[in-house]
């Protein structure tokens, strides 16, 4: 009855439209169900061209897996109810312009997964005023109209991933209600100063696995209420000095797999809400000090796969929080200035795998299996100590029995200790103490330095991961 007023009351409104604008049957091969709302599932039914009417009560209809080639205008007729639609998995290649017309409250449009699309006409959404979320990629297009969007006006999710553009789509500038935009597996090569303007509700970008060597040092301005931003594995070499600022709400930034080599203190200043920063797989080899200074809200930073030799304690200050720190698979050089680090790991029991490429003495090593000498309180460098002066049984610094191998160097060094005396670096100084790695935290003669920030940081866990965790990033 209800179905028959509406049809009534549409032929009424609309006295242009045929007589037949929906049904009260389920189409034939389709299955319907009015549990909680009015579904109409035809999926998987080799449908070519789509049923003459739809039910008139329909709110969400799945074409999903069909091999649907063609909508015409008004395909679907008038479905007054329809909230959502799937014609995902078909192979449209055209939609007529006004095709989704008769669909006044459609939020939900999933058009994933047409391979031949490649183009759309710039009316192709007319009249679809309340459609929140638009599903395009797998789609192969080249681009799109930049006028295509024009009554969207309430669009917050749109997935393009998986297509073609070669430059973030016009059509996505001032779109204010704009919350998701998903742009990665494109061949986006630059980010233009106004190709994300207006976009002040975006809360996740996605342009990860595009071709983006440039990026604009204003382009990211508008963005002042994103939360996740993944810009990795793209073709970035360095960064504009202000590329984040006043993103203050940030919580996520994805910049692995790019050609970054260094890290300045300029780029997330203000990113004081952030709590994830990928930096893996990039050449990087330098880090500037209070470069990670204003980052007071991180738990896990990735530097994992780079280039880097050191990393001074000082660039983490002062972080509090710091929770999860990847630094594997990097060449690094195992001298004083790693000390912290070490005994950092020592402290939290953490998985060994920070391998020393140098100096040579200790290359091939874990750091966490080096000796640091310490004299006067001061760290002795590895390469400081000439080693074969201790005659090692082993005849060179690698450990194949840490525990016993490091009860006979006590003893060597002693036997030693006139040599040692005399040699550079060991000048009129004693050897007051000697840790290795079964000795513990509690044998270390803390300097002062470095005691104070690791008790602070002592409250919050460290983990410095091995290879295992590596398909983490
Ligand atoms: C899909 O459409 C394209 C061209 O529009 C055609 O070449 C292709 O054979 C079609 N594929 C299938 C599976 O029908
Ligand atoms: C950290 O924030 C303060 C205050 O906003 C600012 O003055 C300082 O330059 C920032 N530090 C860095 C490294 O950008
Ligand atoms: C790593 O850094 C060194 C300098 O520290 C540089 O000579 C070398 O080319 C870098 N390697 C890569 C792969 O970037
Ligand atoms: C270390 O000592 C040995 C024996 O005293 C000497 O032959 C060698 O040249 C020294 N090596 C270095 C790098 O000083
Ligand atoms: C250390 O390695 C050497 C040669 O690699 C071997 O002969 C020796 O038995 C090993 N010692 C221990 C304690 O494993
Ligand atoms: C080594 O240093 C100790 C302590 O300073 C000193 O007593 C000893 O004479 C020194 N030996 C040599 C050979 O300088
Ligand atoms: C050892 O120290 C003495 C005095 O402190 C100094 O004269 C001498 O040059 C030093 N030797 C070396 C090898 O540094």
């Amino acid at each position: 009855m209800i179905s028959i007023i509406i049809n009534v009351s549409f032929l009424l409104i609309h006295p242009a439209v045929a007589p037949w604008v929906c049904t009260r049957s389920c189409p034939v091969g389709c299955t319907c169900s009015q549990e909680e709302s009015f579904t109409v599932l035809c999926d998987r039914i080799g449908l070519t061209a789509l049923p003459g009417k739809f039910p008139c009560e329909a709110s969400s209809i799945n074409l999903d897996k069909n091999s649907l080639t063609f909508l015409s205008e008004r395909a679907f007729g008038t479905l007054p109810t329809l909230r959502s639609l799937s014609l995902q998995y078909n192979n449209l290649s055209f939609i007529t312009p006004g095709a989704f017309k008769g669909l006044p409250n459609l939020v939900e449009l999933l058009m994933g997964h047409n391979e031949y699309v490649r183009h759309l006409h710039t009316h192709t959404f007319t009249s679809l005023r309340r459609l929140t979320h638009l599903d395009l990629s797998h789609c192969n297009l080249l681009s799109i109209p930049n006028r295509i969007f024009q009554e969207q006006t309430v669009l917050q999710k749109l997935l393009c991933f998986q297509n073609n553009f070669r430059r973030i789509p016009g059509a996505l500038r001032g779109m204010e209600s704009l919350t998701h935009v998903y742009l990665e597996r494109n061949r986006i090569e630059a980010v233009a100063y106004n190709s994300l303007l207006g976009l002040s509700n975006l809360r996740a970008l996605n342009l990860q696995e595009n071709r983006i060597s440039i990026l604009h040092e204003k382009a990211f301005q508008d963005l002042c209420n994103l939360e996740n931003f993944n810009l990795n594995d793209n073709l970035l070499a360095d960064l504009p000095d202000q590329s984040f600022k006043g993103l203050w709400h940030l919580k996520m930034l994805n910049l692995g797999g790019n050609l970054l080599t260094s890290v300045f203190r300029t780029w997330f200043s203000d990113l004081v809400e952030l709590e994830v920063l990928y930096l893996d797989r990039n050449r990087l080899s330098y880090i500037e000090e209070g470069a990670f200074e204003n980052l007071t809200s991180l738990i896990t930073l990735h530097l994992n796969s780079n280039n880097l030799t050191t990393l001074p304690f000082s660039v983490f200050q002062p972080i509090y929080f710091l929770g999860h720190l990847y630094v594997f698979r990097n060449p690094w050089e195992c001298d004083c200035n790693l000390e912290w680090l070490q005994i950092w790991m020592e402290s939290y029991r953490l998985v060994r795998d920070i391998p020393c490429v140098s100096p040579s003495s200790v290359a091939g090593l874990d750091l966490s299996e080096v000796v640091y000498f310490r004299s006067g309180g001061e760290c002795l460098d590895p390469e400081e100590l000439n080693l074969t002066t201790l005659a090692l049984p082993t005849g060179s610094w690698g450990f194949n029995s840490t525990k016993n191998h490091f009860g006979s160097m006590l003893s060597k060094l002693q036997q030693n200790s006139q040599e040692l005396n005399a040699s550079e670096g060991l000048n009129n100084t004693v050897l007051d103490q000697v840790v290795g790695p079964m000795s513990g935290v509690a044998s270390y003669i803390y300097d002062s330095q470095i005691v104070l920030p690791l008790l602070v940081l002592v409250v919050f866990s460290l983990v410095v991961m091995g290879s295992q965790s590596a398909g983490i990033s």
